[in-house]
C-alpha cells in the first residue's frame, strides 16, 4: 500500500484503525536532527521532550545511525536460544560501569520492571519462604502498564478498570521515612523506587529516603529496586541517578535511552539476586538482539566517553536556574524541580494551555498529572537551544499569566 495522505488525512485514518489509547496532538513528526524535529508540514520544533526521554543522543544522530545500517547488513535476530555477542558486550559495559553483576535484556521499561518484579519474588521465596511476597513502592510513582507494573504504580487512575489487580503490593509516601519504617517488614520481597519520579511530577527522592529503604532491605532480606527507565543513562547528570546518593540498588531497571530509539530494556542485578533466575524462569524473544544490542553499546560507549556527562550537569544547570528565573518573573509559586535535564515546574491548571503555546511556536514540551511543565531535552542539545526554548517558553507565559 503507498498512499500519499496529507496531515489531516492521516490523522482521520488514525481515528479509524488505531486503537484510542492515546491523547494526541494533532500533528506527526517525521523527520528530526539532533534537538530538532520537523512535522509533516515541514514545521520545525526543538524537542524538549525526546520521545518522553528517549533520544537522549539526539535525532539521526550520526554514530547511531551508522550502527544500525551496520548491523542491518550483517544479522538483526537470531533469539536467545544462541549466544548474541552484541548483548555480551552491552551487558558488560553496563556491569563495568554499574553496582551490577548480570544482566536480563527485554523491550520496554515495563517489561524490566515486571522481570525485577518476578527476580524479587523468586530469590524472596527461595531465600526465605512463600509469605514473603510484598512488593512495595512509593506513592504517585510509574513503573508501566502490564498488570503487575501497573499495580507497583501508586496511581489509581492507572489502575482502574483492570481489577482483579495481582496480590501483594503496598505503598507508600515518598521522604517520608517513620511511613517507611512502618510498611516493611519480614514479608517484604523488594522495595522499588524511582530516585526520581518521572510522570508522577519530576520528584527527586530524598538521599535519606533512599538510605533508609537500604538499610531496611537488608533488615528485613528485601531487595532494594531501583526504576530508572527514565532517569537513568545521563540524564540526571550521572550514568545512574542512584550515583547522586551513593545508595546502591540490588536491581536496576533500564529502558528509552539505551537505544536512543530502538526498544531495549534491560534489568540489571547483583550476582547474589541474579542467581534465583535460572533457564527457564524468564525469557523475551526480542530482548538484546543483535541490533538493539548494537545499538545500546554505542549509546554506553558514547555515554561514556569523558566529559559526557559533566556537560550534561551543566546545562541542566544552566537550564534550571533560567526556568527558576522565568517562573520567577511571573510570580509563579512552584519552584523548578528536577536533576540534570530532568526538570519540571509546577504551574496548576495552565499547562495544557502552555505545551499548547510552546508548540505553535516551535518548542515541544510535555505536561505531567495535568499541572506540571516536563523537559526532557535531548543530553547534546545546545546551551543556545535553551536559551531559544526559553525565549518560546517566556512567550507562552506571557499568554497563560498575563504580561509582564
Ligand atoms: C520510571 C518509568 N518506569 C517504567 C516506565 C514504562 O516504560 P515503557 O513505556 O517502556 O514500558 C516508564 C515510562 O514512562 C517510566 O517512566
Amino acid at each position: 500500500m503507498n498512499i500519499e495522505l496529507n496531515t489531516e488525512q492521516m490523522i482521520a485514518m488514525g481515528k479509524e484503525n488505531v486503537m484510542n489509547t492515546y491523547g494526541r496532538l494533532p500533528m506527526a513528526l517525521v523527520k528530526g536532527s539532533g534537538s530538532l524535529v520537523w512535522d509533516s508540514d515541514g514545521k520545525q520544533y526543538l524537542d524538549f521532550v525526546a520521545g518522553l526521554a528517549v533520544t537522549s543522543l539526539g535525532h539521526a544522530n550520526p554514530e547511531i545511525v551508522e550502527i544500525i545500517c551496520e548491523q542491518a547488513g550483517e544479522i538483526l535476530h537470531t533469539s536467545n536460544l544462541y549466544w548474541i555477542p552484541g548483548q555480551v558486550k552491552l551487558a558488560k559495559l553496563l556491569t563495568d560501569n554499574s553496582f551490577a553483576n548480570k544482566v536480563f535484556f527485554c523491550n520496554s521499561g515495563a517489561e524490566a520492571n515486571e522481570a525485577a518484579i518476578k527476580l524479587a519474588r523468586k530469590y524472596a521465596k527461595e531465600h526465605f519462604g512463600a509469605e514473603k511476597i510484598q512488593i512495595v513502592s512509593l506513592k504517585n510513582s510509574f513503573h508501566g502498564r502490564t498488570l503487575a507494573t501497573i499495580t507497583a504504580t501508586g496511581q489509581a487512575k492507572y489502575q482502574k478498570g483492570y481489577e482483579p489487580l495481582p496480590e501483594g503490593f503496598s505503598y507508600t509516601t515518598m521522604n517520608d521515612l517513620s511511613e517507611l519504617e512502618g510498611v516493611i517488614n519480614e514479608e517484604t520481597a523488594a522495595v522499588m523506587i524511582e530516585p526520581v519520579q518521572g510522570e508522577g511530577g519530576v520528584h527527586p527522592v530524598s538521599r535519606e529516603f533512599l538510605q533508609k529503604a537500604r538499610e531496611l532491605c537488608d533488615k528485613y532480606g528485601a531487595l532494594l529496586i531501583f526504576d530508572e527507565v527514565q532517569c537513568g543513562l545521563g540524564r540526571t547528570g550521572k550514568l545512574f541517578a542512584y550515583e547522586w546518593s551513593g545508595v546502591k540498588p540490588d536491581i536496576l531497571t533500564l529502558a528509552k535511552a539505551l537505544g536512543n530509539g530502538v526498544p531495549i530494556g534491560a534489568m540489571l542485578a547483583t550476582d547474589n539476586a541474579a542467581a534465583s533466575f535460572q533457564p527457564g524462569d524468564h525469557a523475551s524473544t526480542f530482548g538484546g538482539n543483535h541490533l538493539v544490542s548494537a545499538v545500546g553499546c554505542k549509546v554506553m560507549e558514547i555515554m561514556t566517553r569523558e566529559d559526557f556527562l559533566t556537560g550534561i550537569e551543566n546545562k541542566g544547570y544552566y537550564f534550571q536556574d533560567k526556568l527558576q528565573k522565568l517562573a520567577e518573573k511571573f510570580d509563579l509559586p512552584g519552584k523548578v524541580r528536577g536533576l540534570g535535564l530532568m526538570v519540571g515546574l509546577p504551574v496548576e491548571e495552565n499547562g495544557p494551555e502552555i505545551v499548547n503555546n510552546c508548540c505553535a511556536n516551535g518548542l515541544l514540551i510535555n505536561c505531567v498529572g495535568g499541572k506540571t511543565l516536563r523537559f526532557l531535552p535531548p543530553l547534546t542539545v545546545t546551551f543556545d537551544e535553551i536559551d531559544k526554548a526559553m525565549e518560546i517558553l517566556e512567550q507562552a507565559f506571557q499568554r497563560s499569566f498575563n504580561v509582564k
